[in-house]
């Protein structure tokens, strides 16, 4: 924070009202690629985020600086008239937030200074975009007095997300950065935006989150191909049963009904989204009972079903799951996020938590010749102005 106020009056002046802020990524326990199909999923926000420091303008524009990438210099823009595009760099997530508030209707026209930096991976899975957003969405709620509700800076980062990047993501990502709660997870109903608090309860366990150092790069495009899949199987469920999303349906049912959808592939994507969802509802039913045996059984299951029906694994996400299945104190893991490269997260016996570090870097060094990071994960606060 000190470095970040001090770049800020280097760059921009001292003077006036300076607020800071953070918004957090996430990291998902579990229920993959259910967000846009109807289903549920069980995220927690994270320590590691992004942080910045702003003052209101009294004009048009914004001067953003982001310590992450010198290189991009000083960004200036006016935020009118403002032209989506796909080129996912940082202060495109920010300008297509500003955007997305305009176009619901929020008074957004006058601009801001601002400098920000993130102390999180970028392209690996843990929604650094989706923190990103949020900044943008707490400084411009801040600043701009906008009568906005958290949940709605989560639906306005999906919407710039969608329209303004080209990224055609469900509402996880933004709703776990924008309402996380220190020590747990969100339980939320895609389907309907309802959603429950609750505490992870890991007694001597920990979230350990390890980073493939693959980064997700064609993912975008596989992502939109995933989405269509899944919707050509909703469709043709639809022809013979009553549904309005894909989560709407148990294991029997979609076991009854399958064969309306024709195309193999679209069948494999429709049963992973089926079955995630259904061992979401398992895994927290199990989590709250204090069974975490089973939490961890599903989440083991959770990563054959993204890896085989889905497809959104690779050889290098799979190689970390596996060998992390056969170590007697991991209690489960999977890959988290979109996937095709990225993290996994498991779930370690807290006193193993080393061991496992050195088993799994060695064994995958050995076998990609990367080197993997691990992360502790602590259940963490949402966006957020810090003063
Ligand atoms: C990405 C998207 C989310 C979600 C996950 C997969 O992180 O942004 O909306 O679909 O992939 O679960």
């Amino acid at each position: 924070m000190e470095k970040l106020l001090e770049k800020f009056k280097e760059l921009f002046g001292d003077g006036g009202e300076i607020h800071s802020y953070f918004a957090p990524g996430r990291v998902n326990l579990i229920g993959e690629h259910t967000d846009y199909n109807g289903g549920h999923v069980f995220p927690c926000a994270l320590t590691m985020g992004n942080y910045a420091v702003a003052r209101k303008r009294d004009d048009n524009k914004v001067r953003w600086y982001n310590m992450n990438y010198p290189d991009d210099g000083v960004q200036e823009h006016v935020i009118e008239g403002l032209a989506p595009n796909d080129h996912g760099i940082w202060y495109d997530y920010q300008l297509g937030v500003l955007w997305a508030l305009q176009q619901k209707g929020y008074a957004v026209n006058t601009g801001y200074d601002m400098v920000m930096c993130g102390d999180m991976p970028t392209g690996s899975g843990l929604s650094a975009s989706a923190s990103i957003e949020l900044v943008a969405a707490v400084i411009a709620r801040d600043l701009l007095n906008l009568d906005i509700s958290m949940a709605d800076c989560a639906k306005i980062g999906q919407y710039s997300e969608n329209n303004y990047n080209g990224m055609n993501c469900g509402i996880m990502d933004q709703f776990a950065s924008a309402m996380g709660k220190e020590g747990h997870a969100i339980f939320l109903d895609t389907a309907t935006i309802e959603y429950e608090y609750v505490p992870l309860n890991m007694d001597q366990k920990k979230i350990v989150i390890t980073n493939s150092m693959v980064k997700h790069q064609l993912a975008g495009s596989a992502y939109n191909d995933r989405r269509r899949e899944s919707e050509e199987a909703l469709k043709a469920l639809q022809k013979v049963v009553d549904i309005k999303s894909l989560g709407d349906l148990d294991e029997e049912t979609f076991e009854k009904h399958k064969d309306a959808i024709t195309d193999d592939i679209c069948r494999k994507r429709a049963r992973h989204a089926v079955y995630e969802n259904q061992r979401t509802i398992a895994a927290v039913k199990a989590l709250k009972s204090g069974d975490l045996a089973a939490f961890g059984r599903l989440m083991n299951e959770s990563h054959v079903s993204l890896r085989d029906d889905y497809e959104v694994s690779c050889k290098e996400l799979d190689i970390l799951a596996e060998e992390a299945w056969k170590l007697p104190y991991v209690i489960g893991s999977r890959m988290t996020g979109g996937g095709f490269g990225g993290c996994t997260v498991s779930i370690v016996e807290e006193d193993s938590v080393e061991e496992f570090q050195k088993i799994i870097g060695e064994v995958y060094k050995e076998k990609t010749g990367l080197s993997a990071e691990f992360y502790i994960a602590d259940a963490a606060e949402g966006a957020r102005r810090l003063n």
